[in-house]
C-alpha cells in the first residue's frame, strides 16, 4: 500500500509517501526553527500561519520527489493528534481537500504511534536494521511535548508503563539551554556545547530512581531546578558562565543526568516486561549521549535495541505513512472526513485487534 502522509502537530510541516509501511519514496520536511528562534521557542500563531504558506508546496515536493500524483497513492494520512490545534488543522483540513479532490481513503494518525513507527522505515545506510515483530516490545517516546514508557505486544497494541509527572524530556533541554543563554532548539544546542565537557564535572540528581510508586515514571522538574541554583552558586563564586569549558561542563552533567534515568527506566521496564526488543524514538533520541548510553546498557544484557537514524528522530511525515499502514491494515476504513483535531491524544490502550 502506498500512503501520502502529511504531519503538521507542531513546528514542522512535512509530507512523505512512503509504501508499506517501510519504503520511503519521498520525505520532505520544512522546519520552522528560524521563525521561532527569536521567540525562544514554538510560537503556536506563528507556526498555524506558517505551515498555511508551507502546506501545499511541501506536499507537491513530496509527490513530485516519489513521480507519483495524489490519484496514484492508495490512501492519505494525516496527523490528528495530539500537537497544537491550529497547526493540526491546517494538515488535516489540506488533507480532507486533496482527500476529496483525488477521491481517496483518509486516514486519521496518532503522533505518538507515528513516532513509535519511526522505528519500522527503512532508511539509506541504516547500520541496525528494524525490529521484527518479536513482542513485547519496550518504547521510549521522548520528544519535546512527551516522555511516555511503553510495553508494546503487538502492532498497534500498547500498554502505558509510565511517563513524565512533570516536563518532557526535550522540554527540560530546551528549558536549560534557556538558562545558559545556548539559544533553541535546546536539545542540539547542548548536545553541541557538551561535547568537549566532562558529564562528571558536577554532581546532579537522577528524579524518582528509587521510587517503587513512579518506578517507570520520570521527572525533571528537580533537575532543572538544581541546574539553576548551580548556575546561581557558580556566578555568586564568581565564575563567569559564558566560559566555554564551564558552559560545556554545565551542559554534559545536564544531558548525561537526563540520559541516566532514561536509560535506567527503560532497562529495568525491559527486564520487568521481558522484552524482546527495546526502541527509542522522538526527537531527543537524536541525542548522541542517550543514544550511547542505551546502547552500552542494553548491549550488556543482550536486549536488541532500534534508535531511528537522525531524520526520522524529530517530527517527520514518513513516520506518520509507516504507523497508519500498520494501524489501518485491516481495518474497515474511517469517514476521513469526519476527523477531528486533538490537541491531547493518548496513544490507544487496547488489545491486539491488527
Ligand atoms: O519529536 P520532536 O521533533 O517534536 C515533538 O514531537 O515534540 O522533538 C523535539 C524535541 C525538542 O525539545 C528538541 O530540543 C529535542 O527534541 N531534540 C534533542 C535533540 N534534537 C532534538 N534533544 C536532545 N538532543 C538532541 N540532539
Ligand atoms: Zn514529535
Amino acid at each position: 500500500m502506498k500512503i501520502l502522509a502529511i504531519e503538521t502537530s507542531c513546528d514542522e510541516t512535512a509530507a512523505a509517501v512512503v509504501e508499506d509501511g517501510r519504503v520511503v519514496h519521498a520525505n520532505v520536511v520544512a522546519t520552522q526553527i528560524e521563525l521561532h528562534r527569536r521567540f525562544g521557542g514554538v510560537f503556536p500563531e506563528v507556526a498555524s500561519r506558517q505551515h498555511v504558506l508551507a502546506i501545499q508546496p511541501v506536499i507537491a515536493q513530496a509527490l513530485a520527489e516519489a513521480g507519483v500524483s495524489a490519484r496514484g497513492v492508495d490512501a492519505i494520512a494525516v496527523t490528528h493528534g495530539p500537537g497544537l490545534a491550529g497547526s493540526l488543522l491546517v494538515g488535516v483540513n489540506a488533507a480532507k481537500g486533496l482527500a476529496l479532490a483525488a477521491d481517496r481513503p483518509l486516514l486519521p494518525v496518532n503522533h505518538l504511534e507515528g513516532h513509535v513507527y519511526s522505528n519500522w522505515l527503512d532508511a539509506p545506510g541504516r547500520a541496525q536494521g528494524h525490529p521484527d515483530d518479536n513482542f513485547p516490545v519496550v518504547v521510549l517516546i521522548v520528544s519535546g511535548g512527551h516522555t511516555e514508557l511503553i510495553e508494546m505486544r503487538g502492532h498497534g497494541c500498547y500498554r502505558r508503563l509510565g511517563g513524565t509527572l512533570d516536563d518532557a524530556a526535550g522540554e527540560a533541554f530546551d528549558k536549560v539551554a534557556r538558562l545558559l543563554d545556548l539559544g533553541f532548539p535546546g536539545g542540539p544546542a547542548i548536545q553541541q556545547t557538551a561535547e568537549h565537557g566532562d558529564p562528571g564535572a558536577f554532581e546532579l540528581p537522577r528524579a524518582l530512581r528509587h521510587a517503587a510508586d513512579h518506578r517507570f515514571d520520570f521527572s525533571f522538574s528537580g533537575l532543572k531546578t538544581a541546574m539553576l541554583n548551580l548556575t546561581r552558586r557558580l556566578s555568586r563564586e564568581g565564575r563567569d558562565l559564558h566560559d566555554a569549558h564551564l558552559l560545556a561542563d554545565l551542559a554534559a552533567a545536564f544531558q548525561q543526568a537526563v540520559a541516566d534515568v532514561l536509560v535506567e527506566k527503560t532497562t529495568d521496564a525491559a527486564l520487568a516486561t521481558n522484552a524482546r526488543q527495546v526502541c527509542i524514538c522522538g526527537g531527543v533520541s537524536a541525542n548522541r549521549a542517550l543514544r550511547a548510553t542505551a546502547a552500552a546498557r542494553l548491549d550488556a544484557l543482550g536486549i536488541p535495541l532500534y534508535i531511528p537514524p537522525l531524520i526520522y528522530c524529530t517530527d517527520n511525515a514518513a513516520m506518520i505513512g509507516a504507523a497508519a499502514d500498520y494501524r489501518w491494515r485491516n481495518q474497515p476504513w474511517p469517514d476521513g472526513l469526519a476527523i477531528d483535531v486533538h490537541a491531547s491524544l493518548p496513544l490507544p490502550e487496547e488489545e491486539n485487534t491488527l
